[in-house]
């Protein structure tokens, strides 16, 4: 659609960025521009998320907003995308009046046919779920920078009790290794030196040929200089071969993430986790002994329905017990046609809270007392960006993920430096840089 602009606003994980680069690319081959700011858009698009209550009730208030900018703007399209669309359907187009487009995650390709219809006063539908679409043909549409988000399977098959995911993304399908391998070789040539390889569950990543373990270290052998992160990890299905090779491969970052929920055997199985608080122990300790020097995090959930205060002390004791780096934490939200639906939401919302501050203050002590401890050491570090509290300032980020603030200086985005770590508080460390990766060496030994 030749000078027609569309911003794109993107909400929850990454594979939702992920997908609205996708969006971006097929829109960008349909001759459509972009735009930063709602007020020049012919069309405005919100790539959604369903995760949580919450998640939706601010992109219903968003929509709310965009009525402004289309009562100044009466042939504004206005899309819903993403987990949203696929599981409100029409009732987004009947609910929210100013809805033209709904398009769920496996639809992307119709969007050029849905907003070419919706210029002429058509509102379009497409939320069929695939068994096969994976958009493996599609290069994504990134601004240039240091890290890529790569999508490399899409859906998940776990069906954990809370979850909505399986019924907005569909089932588990994977890209091939090759082409995986071919859009990573492109991003490094034009001066990325980080991808995080996405899918709900990596684990089960299989492309016919190959497993996620031979997927890493082909990405890894693209180049020393590029680091290779992924997630997400299930307990469940963790092999030895993937552990094998992220310890054996210097530029596979030594963090994983491995979300365990609750410490209760009990909630667990209720969750249909599908694996014992016993099985993530001994799971965590091949991690930290084979890995020297791994980050942990995970995510946890307060109130389940049926979580008792004995509960809620065993996951309290499984953050102590594996000192987690780091942990997205969350209170429970009942998803609508989700087997925990049905299980009630018996838990008040004021012991949800109670619980989740509990679990968020005592894993931000163990986030201080771990980070605090890189005091005095130097870690090599990629350089991101400035810092957005001062442009005096540069982050970037350690192999084990801890965010590092130090001065500017005499490098770019994209370097490797060596930083040594004068502070650090729960969140963020902070560094002088030593050097530059392979000048004086010797000055780094003496120090370290
Ligand atoms: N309520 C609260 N948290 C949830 N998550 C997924 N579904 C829900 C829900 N219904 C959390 C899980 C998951 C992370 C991505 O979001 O911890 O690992
Ligand atoms: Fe949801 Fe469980 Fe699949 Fe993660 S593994 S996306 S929590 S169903």
């Amino acid at each position: 659609m030749k000078n027609k602009k569309v911003y794109i606003e993107t909400y929850g994980c990454q594979m939702n960025l992920a997908d609205s680069e996708v969006v971006s690319s097929l829109l960008h081959d349909d001759g459509y521009e972009f735009t930063r700011s709602l007020r020049d858009a012919d069309v405005a698009l919100v790539n959604t998320c369903s995760i949580r209550d919450h998640a939706e009730q601010r992109v219903i208030s968003r929509l709310g907003e965009f009525k402004r900018y289309k009562s100044n703007n009466p042939e504004m399209v206005i899309g819903v995308l993403g987990c949203m669309a696929e599981r409100l359907r029409s009732k987004l187009l009947d609910q929210l009046r100013l809805v033209d487009i709904v398009v769920g995650p496996d639809e992307y390709r119709k969007l050029p046919g849905l907003l070419g219809a919706a210029f002429d006063g058509e509102k379009g539908i497409a939320v069929k779920l695939s068994k096969v679409e994976n958009y493996d043909d599609i290069i994504p549409l990134r601004t240039d920078g240091v890290s890529a988000w790569v999508s490399v399977m899409r859906g998940c098959d776990k069906f954990c009790t809370f979850c909505v995911v399986p019924y907005t993304r569909g089932r588990e399908r994977s890209r091939t290794l090759h082409s995986v391998v071919r859009e990573i070789e492109q991003l490094f040539d034009r001066g990325f030196r980080e991808v995080t390889l996405l899918g709900q569950n990596v684990n089960s990543y299989r492309d016919g040929e190959h497993d996620f373990s031979d997927l890493l270290m082909s990405v890894a052998h693209i180049d020393p200089k590029l680091r290779v992160r992924f997630t997400t990890s299930h307990p469940q299905d963790m092999s030895d071969k993937l552990i094998r090779a992220i310890a054996d491969y210097d530029n596979i970052c030594s963090y994983v993430h491995l979300p365990v929920q609750s410490g209760s055997d009990y909630i667990l199985e209720l969750m249909n986790r599908t694996y014992t608080i016993d099985h993530y122990m001994k799971l965590v300790g091949k991690i930290t002994s084979t890995i020297p020097g791994v980050a942990l995090s995970t995510d946890i959930i307060a109130g389940f329905p049926t979580e008792t205060e004995e509960d809620h002390q065993a996951t309290l004791e499984i953050i102590k017990e594996v000192r987690f780096d780091g942990a997205f934490m969350f209170k429970y939200s009942p998803r609508e046609n989700t087997k925990a639906w049905n299980m009630g939401d018996d838990v008040p919302d004021e012991v949800k809270t109670r619980r989740l501050n509990e679990i968020i203050n005592l894993q931000r002590s163990i986030s201080l007392e771990i980070n605090k401890q890189t005091i005095g050491k130097s870690f090599e570090v990629l350089v991101e960006r400035t810092s957005k509290k001062s442009d005096s300032y540069f982050m970037g980020r350690t192999d084990t993920n801890k965010t590092v603030i130090f001065p500017e200086g005499d490098y770019n985005v994209g370097d490797y430096l060596n930083v040594k770590i004068y502070d650090a508080n729960s969140a963020t460390l902070f560094g002088h840089v030593v050097t530059r990766q392979g000048w004086v060496d010797v000055r780094i030994a003496v120090e370290a």
